[in-house]
């Protein structure tokens, strides 16, 4: 089935310069790029994004840390996409993270995670409406 997910590349995505390589990576599975921008986020949008984490101790942190440096917001488009996008990306904790996965090849700790993809379809419809209120391409 059709669906269209949420990637956020994070700061220390872009700072790393690894928004060739993962976009590379999506591309090469046939996903499609229906929407892209590089933006400084707004702290509201982001404090928005992970409402439902707001009570837990990490919350100010993945905040400050989404606020630090520009991010790169994706909606993606494919047969599967939202699971196909999680797989790719690898576990949230990159230690635990498979060889293959861009955690895995990229990434060793939780606060430096790299990027965000959502978790389901109810929560992809979600954040894209979020971060791309305009609509996507496709
Ligand atoms: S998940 O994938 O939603 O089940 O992950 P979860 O463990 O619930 O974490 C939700 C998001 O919070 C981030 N997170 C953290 N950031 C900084 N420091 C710590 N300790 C930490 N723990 C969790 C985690 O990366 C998830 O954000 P995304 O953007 O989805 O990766």
């Amino acid at each position: 089935m059709s669906e269209t997910t949420l990637v956020l590349i994070k700061p220390g995505g872009v700072n790393r310069n690894l928004i060739g390589e993962i976009t590379r990576r999506i591309e090469a599975r046939d996903l499609k790029v229906v929407g892209l921008k590089l933006i400084n986020a707004e702290r509201a949008t982001v404090e928005e994004h992970y409402a439902e984490h707001r009570e837990r101790p990490f919350f100010g942190a993945v905040v400050d840390y989404l606020c630090s440096g520009p991010v790169v917001a994706m909606a993606i488009k494919g047969t599967n996409a939202v699971k196909a996008i999680r797989a790719m990306m690898g576990a949230t904790n990159p230690l635990e993270a498979n060889p293959g996965t861009v955690r895995g090849d990229f990434a060793l700790t939780i606060d430096d995670n790299l990027t965000h993809s959502s978790s389901d379809p109810e929560a992809a419809a979600r954040e894209l409406g979020l971060w791309f209120p305009e609509g996507t391409v496709g």
